[in-house]
């Protein structure tokens, strides 16, 4: 079976001449963290000459050996790299072997016909002298391709998506039986607004494999103990089976946990229907439910199998639960430094998606990068806590949250203009707690390391700053101004 996603595995991106593999490998290592390896230029700088002068001098088989002995070795070593292979190296079935055993292989597309304008521009390739043996070449070389990849890729972004296992497609609610990875039978999940919305859909979808199909309550009530441990007796599968977690935030956490846990771990598809779920909660693998002593106390990081994005779900979201999403989207926005929000639903969930995925793929367990996505959250959870969960919403909270965070970037240098963007967005409104409880608060944030509450901070668009101590006056001061007098 193919792997789904390279979390632990090593990143080969293979692809006919002209793909782009070199640059695009050099791009993705750097997004996620990985050392590069360049196949074809450690091999040149090995022999301390150019691959043009190996094929002439020593021949295409010698070539080839030194090729399968540096992709070994790549291979062989325990960091998650990105690699990329030369054109002809899945033509050894002793690399195919090795890279089915220790890597994610995507496929790096591209048409024949501009490979040939590329190498073609360059000159500098020894099977790339004669165009028809080009073209015949490519032919020979993609159904092997086609073959070995375990997923494809046509530019940075669906190479991350593709290195999450994440697919974000229009329909893709129609295809998640074939996404679905495996053979084993699968347990739907569900809460009851969705079920009744898309529950129909995604029974059809898993057709046969299905066989059994879950309610859970809507809202934070999915994520009880008492609705966990129900769903948990419930559940009839075995080790290789599969859990599909069908929702918004609430659904994919609960009902990842359940994947987390039931027989100590199966596997778990996640296809989050709500804006937050799609550019947030779905995506990164962390999973929770709520005890009495506190929200998401109890959880595990266990990354789906596959996550499944359709954005034409979006269409049945209320407008609130769409203000909720905004609030994270514009978050990712701010620190990537781009517009996001300005963009088409579909395309604004993919970028906003894979955004999101890059981080985790870098930091999957939350040691350190990954911390700059709570960029305002310290402040939201303090509001939250003093208005008891009710009022603000999260949503509300982590405008209000971005709001105060990038008031006090700006003081350090920010240009405002982002923080009237996002004020202009999200119309976040002061909101009437009481002060001393949010204060209190602060201090007791999940992100208090020794006693003191560590902030997000934006150094410039793109450019976030994490684990930064504030003055008490300032972050008093940046507090106070998001709460209303009542
Ligand atoms: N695991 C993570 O990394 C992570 C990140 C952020 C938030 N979260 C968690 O996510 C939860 C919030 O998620 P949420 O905002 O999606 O809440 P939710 O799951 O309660 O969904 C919000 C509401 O929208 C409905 N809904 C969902 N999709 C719909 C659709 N397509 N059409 C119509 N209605 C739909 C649901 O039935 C529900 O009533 C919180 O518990 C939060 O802690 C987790």
């Amino acid at each position: 079976m193919h792997p789904t996603h390279a979390l632990d595995r090593h990143i080969a991106l293979a692809g006919f001449m002209g793909a782009g593999k070199t640059t695009l490998g050099s791009d993705l290592a750097l997004a996620l963290g990985r050392g590069f390896v360049d196949v074809d230029a450690e091999i040149e700088r090995e022999a301390g000459t150019s691959i043009t002068d190996i094929f002439s001098s020593r021949g295409e088989s010698e070539f080839r050996l030194l090729e399968e002995r540096r992709i070994r070795e790549a291979l062989a070593t325990c960091e998650p790299a990105v690699l990329a292979l030369g054109g002809g190296a899945l033509g050894a079935e002793v690399t195919r072997k090795a890279l089915g055993e220790r890597a994610f292989t995507i496929l790096v597309e591209v048409d024949v016909e501009e490979a040939w304008r590329r190498v073609a521009s360059v000159g500098d390739r020894p099977l790339a002298s004669d165009e028809a043996r080009f073209r015949e070449l490519y032919a020979e070389r993609l159904p092997v391709y086609r073959d070995c990849a375990d997923a494809t890729c046509s530019d940075l972004e669906s190479a991350i998506l593709a290195a999450g296992g994440v697919e974000v497609a229009s329909g893709a609610l129609a295809r998640l039986g074939e996404l679905a990875p495996g053979e084993g039978k699968i347990a739907l999940i569900m809460d009851e607004n969705v079920r009744r919305l898309y529950g129909a859909a995604a029974e059809k979808a898993l057709s046969d494999r299905l066989v059994s199909t879950h309610e859970l309550p809507a809202g934070e009530k999915a994520k009880s103990f008492g609705s966990f441990q129900r769903l948990l007796e419930l559940l009839s599968l075995e080790r290789g089976d599969l859990i599909v977690a069908l929702g918004g935030g609430c659904t994919t956490d609960a009902a990842g946990f359940a994947a987390a846990t039931y027989m100590r771990g199966i596997e778990w598809v996640s296809a989050p229907t709500s804006l937050v779920g799609q550019v947030d909660a779905g995506i990164g693998g962390k999973t929770a439910i709520n005890i009495h002593t506190g929200k998401n106390l109890v959880g595990a990081f266990h990354w789906p199998a596959r996550t499944v994005i359709d954005p034409d779900l979006l269409v049945t979201l209320p407008e609130q639960e769409r203000r909720e999403g905004m609030a994270e989207l514009v978050k990712h926005g701010v620190l990537l430094g781009e517009h996001l929000w300005e963009l088409p639903d579909a395309e604004m969930v993919r970028r906003s998606a894979a955004y999101k995925l890059k981080i985790c793929l870098r930091d999957p367990k939350e040691k350190g990068v990954r911390a700059t996505l709570n960029l305002g959250h310290t402040f939201a959870h303090a509001l939250e806590v003093a208005g008891a969960y009710g009022s603000p919403t999260h949503g509300e909270a982590v405008a209000l949250g971005l709001v105060a965070a990038l008031r006090i970037s700006i003081e350090r240098g920010l240009d405002p203009v982002w923080l009237e963007e996002v004020e202009q967005v999200l119309a976040p409104r002061p909101v009437a707690v009481d002060r001393d409880l949010a204060w209190a608060a602060l201090f007791r944030d999940k992100k208090v390391a020794g006693g003191r509450p560590k902030f997000v901070l934006l150094e410039a668009p793109g450019k976030p700053v994490w684990g930064v101590e504030l003055g008490e006056d300032e972050a008093r001061k940046a507090l106070d101004s998001l709460i209303a007098d009542s």
